[in-house]
């Protein structure tokens, strides 16, 4: 069987790996990534700074996003809202932000990614992304507590969660970006930085819709919301199911991993899933099929390796969307088309970002924010 790994360098790329995929379509909508393309492997941390920082930044936030209003009605379209807004805003003399202004957020934050192309495997795209799915996957439907409302890992008790190792580094990365537009909330700011990594990585337009607050320490979830990567399907459905996900979902969210790495003094796990981890295709769910996996023998957790070219790496919990029964067939969906996965992977995202917020506005109210490239 043609393997992934057997067409190219060990190099990662920028671009999709397979030969099958020079041909296939590779975005969803708009234009590709602007992103450099990675010169190596590179998997140092980077230089932690000061906590007190974000958390005396977060008690502001707190304050200023209980003063900003967000007037959207539930029938109106952005641009309908927008105007309404700024109308309103104007009279009462708070800053109501329109469509415009979320625009100027999304350019700072995909202009950032681009001008500082020297981190990881050549963006901080991956990390944002993580960053918002760790916001909003602490989400309970029963309780109706955790989600991306609120921005509460910027205090100790969840910052500190083991799942949450290397975070700071995207939550330094935005930082300047709140200083910038302070009328934003972390929490709107975390879910548009990784709706704007998304797109700027190449991957399917991912409506953003603003009115998140953000809150307390208080609001802290416990730890343990979070997925386990050295455990099977029951833990991925018993951690899913809790934020009302099925299990189509569960595998469409689960490409999120065609980007990015793991790293060893993060997780403990090692090394990227793909060859073009800052470049988002179905490469994930390609050579979970294609190529053969073996346990690693190394001196670290339990992970899987590529036979091939022993560069790449799957978690236990990837490896289980091969297993299960009912996550297999959907892999195989994704893996034949990237134009399917892209299609699910956006309306996933869309419900991910949103659990637990109250919005105060619509459906109607999602924005799709240009692309850079
Ligand atoms: C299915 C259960 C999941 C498990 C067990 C899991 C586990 C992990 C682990 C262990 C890492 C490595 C962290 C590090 O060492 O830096 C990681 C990275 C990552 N995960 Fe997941 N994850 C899951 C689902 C998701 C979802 C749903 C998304 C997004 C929608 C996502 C996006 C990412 C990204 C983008 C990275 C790379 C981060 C970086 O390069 O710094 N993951 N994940």
């Amino acid at each position: 069987m043609a393997t992934a790994s057997r067409t190219v360098t060990r190099a990662l790329r920028s671009t999709p790996a397979t030969s099958a995929l020079k041909t296939a379509p590779r975005r969803f909508a708009g234009q590709g990534p602007k992103l450099h393309p990675r010169r190596g492997y590179a998997s140092e941390a980077p230089k932690p700074s000061g906590n007190n920082t974000i958390l005396y930044g977060g008690i502001a936030a707190v304050l200023l996003g209980g003063g900003a209003y967000f007037t959207f009605g539930s029938k109106t379209s952005p641009e309908q809202a927008a105007k309404a807004s700024s109308a309103a805003g104007a009279k009462n003399g708070v800053f109501t932000p329109s469509k415009e202004d979320y625009q100027k957020v999304y350019d700072a934050v995909a202009q950032k990614l681009i001008d500082e192309d020297d981190y990881d495997d050549g963006s901080y795209g991956p990390v944002l992304l993580r960053l918002g799915w760790h916001a909003s996957g602490t989400y309970d439907l029963e309780t109706g507590t955790g989600g991306s409302n609120g921005a509460t890992m910027r205090f100790a008790p969840e910052g500190d969660h083991g799942a949450n190792a290397g975070l700071k580094a995207a939550r330094d990365f935005v930082e300047p970006i709140k200083e910038q537009f302070p009328w934003i909330t972390y929490s709107d700011l975390w879910i548009l930085s990784a709706c704007a990594a998304i797109q700027e990585m190449g991957g399917p337009d991912v409506p953003f819709r603003p009115g998140r607050q953000d809150r307390d320490v208080s609001f802290c979830t416990p730890d343990g919301r979070l997925p386990d990567g050295a455990k099977g399907q029951d833990h991925l459905r018993g951690i899913f199911y809790r934020m009302g996900f099925n299990d189509q979902e569960i595998v469409a969210l689960s490409g999120a991993h065609a980007l990015g790495r793991c790293h060893t003094d993060r997780s403990g796990f090692e090394g990227p899933w793909t060859f073009s981890p800052i470049t988002l295709t179905n490469d994930y769910y390609k050579l979970l099929l294609e190529e053969k996996w073996s346990w690693r023998k190394w001196n670290g957790p339990k992970q899987l390796q590529d036979v091939g070219s022993k560069t790449l790496m799957m978690l236990p919990t990837d490896m289980a969307l091969l297993k299960d029964k009912s996550f297999r067939p959907v892999v195989e969906k994704y893996a034949k088309s990237q134009e399917d996965f892209f299609a699910d992977f956006q309306k996933v995202l869309v419900k991910l970002f949103e659990l637990g917020v109250p919005f105060t506005s619509g459906e109607d109210a999602r924005m799709v924010l240009k692309r850079t490239a």
